[in-house]
């Protein structure tokens, strides 16, 4: 299993604040959000991640990535995709880092409570998405459900209210979905859309979809991000990362403190 976080994007909802830096490295409390998603992989076991940034600051990806996680056998990539095209192009941007392996792609702005392990390490073929019920449904792709809770349809951000399902930016896929994904064609909104990869699956019946428990945030506006700072600090999620990350932070503090130290 490889991992992908999708990490650029225009983040606009953001601006001034993204003017100057990434979304996915504005403080989520205390550390930068890209350790989030980056936590999840980690949690499951994945030592291949691709991070895809986009152009404007790829440079402060390296900055606070590029070394840290070395000698804990995670290998990082860093890939620019040049324009933001949408989320499925991650499986053709990520080709080549892909292979012949299945991939795990994760948002570079979205939160979770839960952990993701066994769902991940005991993923076989086809697809697995996950839902969450929202009040904002509209907001991302839904999930329509029967009364057994089997998956009927998936659509994006429909207009109208048809299911209270958000699908966060979680998706499990074997190999396939890279072939998929250079099927897909621009939508209305010139954006190569995921729903259509899951749509996919789901017309085949290889798509399973598994329910979130836990808080899931996408951190991508003024009050989800300070709701995420919130939620973070009061549930104490940062005691819940993965030990690796948290030495890899730790770590990376401590020489930023050695190199001003010599600045000094
Ligand atoms: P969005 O939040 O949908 O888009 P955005 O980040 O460009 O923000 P805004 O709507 O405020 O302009 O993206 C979800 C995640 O996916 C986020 O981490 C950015 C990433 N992304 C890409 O990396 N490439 C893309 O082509 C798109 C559409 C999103």
């Amino acid at each position: 299993m490889k991992g992908i976080i999708l990490s650029g994007g225009s983040a606009t909802r953001l601006f001034p604040l993204t003017a100057t830096t990434s979304k996915q490295l504005l403080p989520v409390y205390d550390r930068q959000m890209i350790f989030y998603p980056l936590n999840v992989l980690v949690k499951a076991g994945i030592k291949d991640i691709l991070i895809i940034v986009a152009p404007e600051h790829s440079g402060h990806f390296l900055n606070l990535l590029g070394s840290i996680f070395d000698k804990n056998d995670i290998r990082l990539e860093f890939k620019v995709q040049k324009n933001p095209r949408g989320l499925a192009d991650a499986f053709i941007v990520g080709e080549n880092f892909i292979g012949q392996d299945n991939v795990t792609m994760i948002l570079g702005d979205n939160i979770f409570e839960d952990d993701f392990s066994d769902e991940i390490k005991n993923f076989k073929s086809g697809a697995k998405v996950f839902a969450v019920k929202v009040p904002d449904p509209e907001r991302s792709g839904v999930v329509v459900f029967d009364d057994q809770m089997k998956a009927l349809k998936i659509v994006e951000k429909p207009k109208d209210r048809i299911s209270d399902y958000a699908i966060p930016g979680l998706y499990i896929y074997d190999n396939r979905v890279v072939k998929v994904a250079k099927q897909v064609k621009p939508s209305a909104r010139g954006e190569i859309e995921i729903v259509d990869i899951h749509n996919w699956y789901l017309d085949k019946g290889e798509l399973a979809v598994g329910l979130v428990k836990g808080k899931w945030l996408d951190a991508g506006t003024f009050d989800s991000l300070l709701e995420a700072g919130v939620y973070v600090k009061e549930k104490k999620l940062y005691e819940k990362f993965d030990p690796i990350i948290n030495r890899a932070i730790e770590e990376f503090n401590e020489e930023l403190k050695i190199i001003c130290k010599k600045r000094l």
